[in-house]
């Protein structure tokens, strides 16, 4: 490339800084990375939540804060009022609005950016990001056939504003915000709602479901998307409350049961349960259901509440040794022991499973037992990292930037250290990830469009 091409190259994307720079608002980050057709899909697209407040709200703590059963106690009945709370905060406004979250006139909620990148983006129908596979067997006996899970995350105006703190320099993230002695405020709350694409006859549960249109793979190991029905099977929330001790964030989940109401509707959610720590002591494997014929709840955990209303809760196999997950979950990990190792840049894997057969520890051992530690919010799990506070799509996000601006064939040349870490990294998202397509095309990414 000669003096000048490169020096218009660097032109454009001075372009593009200059474009970014300032206040993040609409339009500064790519809304999607995959559009449906036009002849396929003619509804309004999806468009990324991001005018991410510029102050931290004034009354950051909902009122569900007040609902915190005391003591913590691994009885379910004493967090229902709490859990069913959070779970209307997630869904007051947006289930009327088909998640538009920008038309919200509740509370405002916000999405975390750069999901739109690589071969697990975001779609241009609801903005749902590719998650893991659905493995036989995993949601019910009668469920022989594999499947796929599709899923959007948004943070309340207290989260997003951390967001907008991060991503101030939409060309330079600063997860310092995050990681200690800072970390995401008190009153975040993130929600997430993750559809199935499954043979619903094989899915008992899945009876009277809630369909989305997404515009997503064939199946789990293909690169092909067509626009196909995914149901909703789960909704996640995470909260960060500073009086929980050893982590200060609570995890919770529901689960879909379309036998609840006798038709589709979000009000069939009812809750899993809900972990505030990963009970470091537990080494056991006893209560590991990988294929659930009935609920195996545990009651030697102390940091894990389960519900045991059978009539409410189909059979479902939780987390390793029976810590909470939901149905489309990893049944040898838990929700705080993934998000434990939110950092950046990624170090480590999410799970001990994610690694190489021979590197894999023995269940339970001390090497084991790291991914089922407790870290306070704001610590990293790496001491080479900075935290990004539990928050995998913070930590995602900026991988999948770095990977961008790294890999676009010498653009970037100077990308220097930051693109060292983001190869390091890469080479262990590869490593970590062997069920990942390994082939994938981009069909749209609006970034690169406006580089060209
Ligand atoms: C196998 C690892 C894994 C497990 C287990 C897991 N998650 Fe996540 N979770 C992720 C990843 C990766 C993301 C970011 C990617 C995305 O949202 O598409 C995420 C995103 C989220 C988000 C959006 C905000 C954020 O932190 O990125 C919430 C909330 C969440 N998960 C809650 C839960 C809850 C509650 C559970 C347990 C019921 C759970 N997760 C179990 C890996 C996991």
């Amino acid at each position: 490339m000669g003096q000048f091409e490169r020096k218009a190259v660097s032109a454009i994307c001075f372009g593009v800084s200059l474009a970014f720079a300032g206040s993040v608002s609409a339009g500064t980050f790519p809304d999607f990375g995959y559009a449906p057709p036009s002849t396929d899909f003619k509804g309004t697209l999806f468009e990324l939540s991001q005018n991410y407040p510029k102050q931290l709200p004034a009354a950051p703590l909902p009122a569900f804060f007040k609902l915190l059963p005391s003591p913590l106690s691994n009885n379910f009945e004493t967090w229902r009022t709490y859990t069913a709370a959070v779970g209307k905060y997630c869904l007051e406004g947006n289930v009327e609005n088909d998640w538009v979250v920008q038309k919200n006139p509740v509370r405002h909620w916000y999405h975390a950016p750069w999901q739109h990148y690589g071969p697990l983006g975001r779609e241009g129908i609801h903005g749902l990001t590719k998650e893991a596979q659905i493995q036989t067997k995993q949601l019910a006996p009668t469920q022989v056939a594999t499947g796929q899970t599709y899923a959007v995350g948004i943070y309340n105006d207290v989260g997003g504003y951390t967001f907008g703190e991060v991503w101030k320099n939409p060309q330079n993230p600063d997860p310092s915000y995050t990681t200690t002695p800072k970390s995401f405020h008190d009153g975040t709350v993130v929600c997430k709602a993750l559809f199935a694409d499954i043979d619903l006859a094989q899915v008992p549960f899945l009876v009277n479901p809630v369909l989305w249109r997404g515009y997503i793979t064939d199946t789990f190991h293909s690169a092909n998307r067509t626009i196909k029905n995914v149901a909703l099977i789960q909704m996640d929330f995470a909260v960060r409350d500073s009086r929980i001790p050893g982590t200060g964030w609570i995890f919770g989940t529901f689960q879909y049961n379309g036998a609840m109401t006798g038709k589709p509707g979000w009000d069939n959610l009812v809750p899993v349960g809900v972990q505030w720590g990963n009970d470091p002591e537990d080494t056991g494997d006893s209560y590991t259901n990988k294929q659930p014929v009935v609920t195996k709840i545990n009651p030697d955990l102390k940091q894990t509440a389960i519900n045991a209303n059978t009539k409410e809760l189909p059979p479902t196999h939780l987390g390793w040794n029976g810590r909470l997950d939901g149905p489309v979950d990893n049944p040898v990990s838990a929700c705080m022991s993934c998000h434990l190792t939110a950092e950046s840049p990624q170090l480590s894997p999410m799970n001990p499973t994610f690694q190489a057969p021979e590197k894999v520890p023995p269940v339970g051992s001390k090497e084991w037992m790291r991914w089922f530690q407790n870290l306070m919010a704001g610590t990293p799990f790496d001491a080479a990292a900075l935290s990004t506070d539990y928050s995998l799509q913070l930590a995602g996000g900026i991988a999948n930037f770095y990977e961008w601006k790294c890999d676009q064939g010498g653009v970037f040349v100077n990308g220097g250290n930051a693109c060292q870490q983001a190869n390091t990294q890469l080479k262990l998202r590869k490593a970590a990830t062997p069920q990942q397509p390994k082939i994938y095309k981009i069909e749209r990414d609006p970034v690169l469009e406006q580089l060209q």
